[in-house]
Formats: C-alpha cells, structure tokens, sequence
C-alpha cells in the first residue's frame, strides 16, 4: 500500500468563516496503480491532491506514505519526499518564462550533482515525453501541449515513485491532451503510481480506477473494465 488516508478532513478557517473542504476521506491506493480523481468544482479534489503531495496537512485524519504517517515527519523529511517520491503536474505548467525547456528540467537538481550529470539526466527526461529536440527552446517557443510535457520532464526528474497531477490538460486541447495522457500510461506502464484530477470523462477513462468526490467526500470508488481496443495502452 503505498497511500493510505484514513478519515481525512480538512477545514480552512477564514477568520470567522470555516470550509470544510474534505469531510473524512479513506483512501488506499496501490503501487502501480493509475487513478482519476473527478467531481465538480469545488468538491476537494485540489485539497485531497495538496494533502497526497505533503504540500498541505490533514486537520484530523491520518496520512500514511508508504506506511509512515508523514505527521511524523519534520520539515527536513517532507522535503525530501516531495522532492524524490513525489512528481508534480498543474495545469498551468508553472514553467520559468525566461529559462529553456533544458533547465526547467533541470531545477529540481539544481543543488545536487555535477553540472555535466544535471544536463544528462533532464536531456533523459526530456526523451521520455518525446521533446528532446527541443531543450534549448523557451516556453514562448513551444506549444501549450510541449510546454506540459516539459513540466512533465521535470515532474519526472528525481525518478518518483508517485505521480500527481492536477488538471493537467485543463488548459490544452484535444489533441494535445491525448498526448499528455499517453505520456501518463506510459509512466504508468512503466510501474509508477499515477493519480490525476481531471473533470472530463474522456480523460478520466485512461485510468483503471475512477474516484469521484462530491461536498469533500468520495462517492464513488470505481475500477474500470478493459474495454475492447485498450488493452493496447495498459499492456
Ligand atoms: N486555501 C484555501 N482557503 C480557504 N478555502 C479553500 C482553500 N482552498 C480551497 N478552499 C475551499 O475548499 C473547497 C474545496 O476546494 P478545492 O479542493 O480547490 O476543490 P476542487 O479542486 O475540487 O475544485 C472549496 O469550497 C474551496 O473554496
Ligand atoms: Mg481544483
């Protein structure tokens, strides 16, 4: 079991005003595995995301990764597991304007290793999402669909266990988030942990297991059939 939510709640306070904004999650998931998060607008899907990533804590609840709870863990700790555990994809890319494809791949290891090795390594990254020809360009200079997968790459450059991703293709069209999506299976296939919030139901169909939240709960917890002519992408 590599994540475990066990009655998970999170309440945001504003001034006198409170949000409960997850009201008792459990959730288990599996090494491996490629989950949708969906629901509408405001049902917790970002807050639940936020608490996986160790961006954001329970109120109550607990939070076990890979068998730790992570309220055990100091500061120094959940650095390093949001840095070597944890990939994560927004929607809105979050790319350096003014640095090439290359070094916003580069970033995450920006202080560890050897130049030389750093170069090596998001180059490799950049070939896993098909753009390494394109390293020395500026986001400006590419496609919203190359963009994401730059942020991909650099998702990807500590080799995490676990890939968390936000919306990823909320900004992009059809085309390009078909793309975003086989770059998904493939890092799936290739034995990570996906998890991504999405609200279309076209793109939650690439994964094997649909949760759906509803007023911070999950409603519905769903495994997918191979259906006829995918089997392709979960090979
Ligand atoms: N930082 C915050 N402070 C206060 N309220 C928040 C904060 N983040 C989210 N919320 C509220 O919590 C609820 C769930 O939000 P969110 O997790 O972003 O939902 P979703 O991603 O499904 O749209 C909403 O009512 C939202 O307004
Ligand atoms: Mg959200």
């Amino acid at each position: 079991m590599i994540i475990s939510l066990q009655r998970v709640t999170k309440v945001y306070r504003m001034g006198e005003v409170e949000v409960h904004a997850l009201r008792g999650i459990d959730l288990e998931v599996e090494e491996g595995e490629f989950v949708a998060v969906v629901g509408a607008s405001g049902s917790g899907k970002s807050t639940l995301m936020n608490i996986l990533g160790c961006l954001d804590v329970p109120t109550t609840g607990r939070y076990l990764l890979q068998g730790i709870d992570v309220a055990d863990l100091d500061d120094d700790q959940l650095a390093v597991v949001r840095n070597r555990l944890i990939g994560f994809v927004f929607q809105s890319f979050n790319l350096i304007p003014r640095a090439t494809a290359l070094h916003n791949v580069e970033m995450p290891l920006i202080y560890g290793g050897q130049r030389r090795e750093r170069r090596d390594r998001a180059l490799a990254a950049l070939e896993v999402v098909g753009l390494a020809d394109r390293a020395q360009h500026l986001p400006s200079e590419l496609s919203g669909g190359q963009q994401q997968r730059v942020a991909i790459a650099r998702a990807l450059i500590n080799d995490p266990a676990i890939v968390l991703a936000d919306e990823p293709t909320g900004n992009l069209d059809s085309e390009s988030s078909a793309e975003i999506m086989q770059v998904f299976t493939e890092l799936n296939r290739e034995g990570r942990t996906v998890i991504l919030i999405t609200h279309e139901a076209d793109i939650a169909a690439y994964a094997r297991r649909v949760v759906r939240m509803r007023d911070g709960l999950i409603v519905g917890d769903e495994r997918l059939a191979v259906t006829p002519g995918s089997e392709e992408r979960w090979r």
